[in-house]
């Protein structure tokens, strides 16, 4: 009885251990095939022709509160109108942040590129829309979009009604064949038509569409750092480290002259200047001269959907601010972004082509752009020492939302790692070195 009983246990056992294999053989496989975003890091890579997947709402797509230390009352006030901020279109706006039906098939939405959980960004280089079909620029994150004077690393359009109009109908965003469609796309639901009542009175319309999807970005206010924290006067909310960076970034490093909004004044609560500058980043500069030309030839001044067909989908997208204004001093000129939450908007810069802050350290200690003729004037070698820029990657670390503290941590010690092994931007001996003399621009 004990032999036999004890033997069916051990046949039992070991069933249930093969059984336990292969659900977990199961498991192994099941998520390599949906494989989960971490948040940290480069997204899950995607099959060819699919868009990525649609994150879903949730507490970090909340509106922020008015409560957060560091949260600039003034400044709120004056950008924002606090009627455009009504409890029922801010809920409309963050439902149709949501919405793939505004897309041309149902698949991709705002949030596709601007996943809360990444901080309203999507971790790719370049962007990924409708039919997996690839961008030429990064998604920039939309926390603390509403305090900018213009939007779109080109700042091609001034306000966020304008600048939600033009992803719903790019061909390699959410590609509908007009606002119109898309509006359609929704008009039938009675979630909406109610929705849209309460919220302005009226039918589903492309106005009201539009504003109610600022609304809701006029809500994603991100401070509450540990620095706001240490600018409050918790003197230990940041490291020693992070307080040297903070120090290096308004002298040696001369950041402040770009990332704030005067020269001369300590900011401390943005950390863009509402300008454009070239800083050297991916220009082409063999390139850029018949660019610019070809622009000039295909391009009517001022049509504000071709220019951002070009943006998103052709080469001429390295031309940045000058596709705006035909400037020849803005050729491959970009926004200044916010520096807020960049430990977790990575990889960095218009075209995502660095993937650590240590590389975009790497990048301005040499002030990069040689052989780059329209780089801005304050791009210069900054001779900064490994320490120094350590203390620096600290002090933009320590621009991190509590809401990302987690993700934030990992992925400082992900970068830390790659750093180790990788600084592909490295050059010591430019770091150290004079200022190159910076070629004149070329005959156009
Ligand atoms: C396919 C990916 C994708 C989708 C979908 C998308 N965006 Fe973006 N978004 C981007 C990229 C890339 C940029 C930068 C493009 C540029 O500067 O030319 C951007 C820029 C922005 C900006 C400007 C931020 C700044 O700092 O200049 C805002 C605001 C924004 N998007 C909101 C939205 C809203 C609202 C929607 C939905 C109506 C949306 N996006 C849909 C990828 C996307
Ligand atoms: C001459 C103006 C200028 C100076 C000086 C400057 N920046 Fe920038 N910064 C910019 C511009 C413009 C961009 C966007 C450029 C692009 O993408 O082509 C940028 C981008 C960045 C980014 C990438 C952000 C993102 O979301 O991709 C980081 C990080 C950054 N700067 C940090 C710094 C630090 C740290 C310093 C000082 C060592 C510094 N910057 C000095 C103008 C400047």
């Amino acid at each position: 009885m004990l032999t036999s009983g004890a033997k069916t246990h051990r046949t039992c056992a070991t069933s249930l251990a093969a059984l336990l294999l292969l659900s977990c053989i199961f498991e192994i496989v099941a998520a390599r095939a949906v494989e989960e975003d971490t948040g940290v890091g480069p997204p899950p890579a995607l099959a060819p022709g699919q868009p990525p997947p649609l994150p879903k709402p949730g507490p970090l797509a909340e509106p922020r509160l008015s409560t957060q230390v560091g949260f600039p009352t003034v400044l709120t006030n004056y950008a924002i109108s606090p009627s455009t901020l009504r409890p029922a279109r801010v809920a409309l706006g963050q439902k149709l942040f949501f919405e793939p039906r505004l897309s041309g098939d149902g698949t991709v939405a705002c949030a596709t590129c601007h996943d809360p959980a990444r901080a309203f960004t999507d971790g790719r280089p370049a962007s990924v829309g409708i039919h997996g079909r690839v961008g030429q620029r990064n998604a920039p994150t939309v926390l603390n979009a509403l305090y900018s004077k213009t939007q779109f690393w080109d700042g091609r359009v001034n306000t966020l009604e304008q600048q939600a109009a033009l992803p719903i109908t790019n061909p390699s965003e959410m590609g509908s064949a007009s606002i119109g469609d898309a509006v359609s796309g929704i008009a039938d639901d009675k979630d909406y038509q109610t929705q849209f009542m309460q919220a302005f009175g009226r039918d589903v319309n492309e106005q009201d569409m539009l504003s109610a999807i600022a609304a809701y970005e006029r809500t994603l206010a991100s401070f509450d750092s540990p620095f706001d924290h240490f600018i409050a006067g918790d003197a230990n909310a940041i490291s020693d480290s992070a307080k040297r960076g903070w120090e290096l970034f308004n002298t040696k490093a001369r950041c402040q002259l770009c990332h704030a909004l005067t020269d001369n004044q300590l900011d401390t609560t943005l950390f863009m200047d509402n300008d454009f500058h070239n800083i050297g980043i991916g220009i082409l500069r063999h390139h850029v001269a018949p660019l610019a030309q070809q622009a000039e030839r295909e391009l009517a001044q001022g049509r504000l959907a071709a220019i951002d067909t070009a943006a998103i989908t052709s080469e001429m997208s390295v031309l940045g601010r000058f596709l705006v204004t035909r400037k020849q001093s803005d050729i491959a000129s970009f926004k200044t972004p916010g520096l807020r939450n960049v430990l977790v908007t990575g990889p960095y810069f218009h075209d995502g082509s660095m993937q650590t802050l240590w590389d975009v350290m790497d990048h301005y200690n040499k002030g990069d752009g040689i052989t780059n003729p329209w780089l801005d004037k304050d791009m210069q070698p900054l001779a900064l020492t490994e320490p120094e820029i350590d203390d620096v990657v600290a002090f933009l670390a320590s621009l991190t939302s509590p809401q990302y503290k987690v993700i934030g941590d990992q992925e400082y010690a992900r970068q830390l790692a790659l750093s180790k092994v990788s600084r592909t931007q490295r050059d010591t001996a430019r770091a150290f070195g004079p200022k190159p003399k910076q070629p004149d621009p070329p005959p156009f």
